[in-house]
């Protein structure tokens, strides 16, 4: 088994404050309370624990063995009905779970750290082989802010900066986003997250994630997803109405056959 990126982060994870609040989103797109989830990239279950009271079945899927344990922590004290939640060690982009889902969700930008055409391609072959029929997937990707050849002036100008900050008993914890280096040409971005732990004014711990993120513009993200043979139904900015293409986000819902081009704006 690979190393785990996550080992020493993870345990910060939960802290963040400025996560999406993208759960409502999830949880209105659920199609009906016998429907069955399958949620990529679970994480510590952010969105898995809260979508399992609106669905017969979420099962999460993680590659991270440490994520996952905090999952787990968290799904034991969640007090959810026996069988109402499961959670798998795998890739994303290589699995084979034995078993369909009526939705596919992949929240908070998971399927940007795929680096490769390979791995993009093994993620959309999984997502057609596990859905039933009539299911859809929903994908996120951030919503690019540059231009193309904006990024190195742009983005890696900015060095290091505080992302958030949260207190903590006896003293607080910061997350600050160093930026590494970005691939223009392959649209990937190489950001660290460098997690500050301080006792009182004293730095105790430093843990250092590195991150790749691909980025993609509005419209080859619908080329993708048609391209991988889905058809696109909807498309959505962001998580507070935002029309796809005008918001922080690209989020994209689609089922598998034809090509159709073009999102439909969500309502
Ligand atoms: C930003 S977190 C999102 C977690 C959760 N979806 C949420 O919204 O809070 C990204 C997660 O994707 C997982 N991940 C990244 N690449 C993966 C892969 N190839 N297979 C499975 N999980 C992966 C990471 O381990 C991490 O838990």
């Amino acid at each position: 088994m690979k190393m785990d990126i996550r080992l020493a982060a993870a345990k910060f994870y939960d802290l963040n404050p400025s996560v999406p609040r993208d759960i409502p989103f999830y949880q209105a797109l659920i199609p009906s309370h016998t429907a069955t989830v399958l949620e990529l990239g679970c994480g510590t279950g952010r969105v898995t624990i809260p979508l399992a009271s609106d669905c017969r079945f979420i099962r999460g899927l993680d590659l991270s063995p440490a994520m996952i344990d905090l999952c787990c922590d968290k799904l034991a004290r969640a007090n959810l009905p026996a069988g109402r939640v499961a959670i798998t060690q795998g890739d994303i982009t290589s699995f084979d779970l034995g078993q369909r889902f009526d939705l596919i969700i992949a929240p908070f930008r998971v399927m940007q750290n795929l680096k490769s055409d390979v791995q993009v391609d093994g993620l959309f072959r999984c997502i057609r082989n596990h859905l039933a029929p009539g299911g859809t997937c929903i994908l996120n990707v951030f919503r690019p802010a540059y231009a193309p050849d904006e990024w190195r002036e742009r983005w890696l100008a900015r060095g290091e900066r505080l992302s958030w900050e949260v207190p903590i008993e006896g003293g607080k914890v910061a997350c600050f986003e160093r930026r590494i280096d970005v691939d223009e040409q392959h649209r990937v971005l190489y950001p660290d997250l460098v997690y500050r732990r301080y006792e009182g004014a004293t730095l105790a711990e430093e843990v250092v994630l590195h991150l790749v993120m691909r980025f993609y513009y509005p419209e080859a993200f619908e080329s993708l997803i048609s391209g991988h043979g889905f058809q696109i139904l909807k498309g959505w900015g962001g998580y507070e109405g935002e029309a796809y293409g005008e918001g922080p986000e690209l989020i994209v819902q689609s089922k598998p056959g034809g090509m159709k081009p073009g999102v439909q704006a969500g309502s």
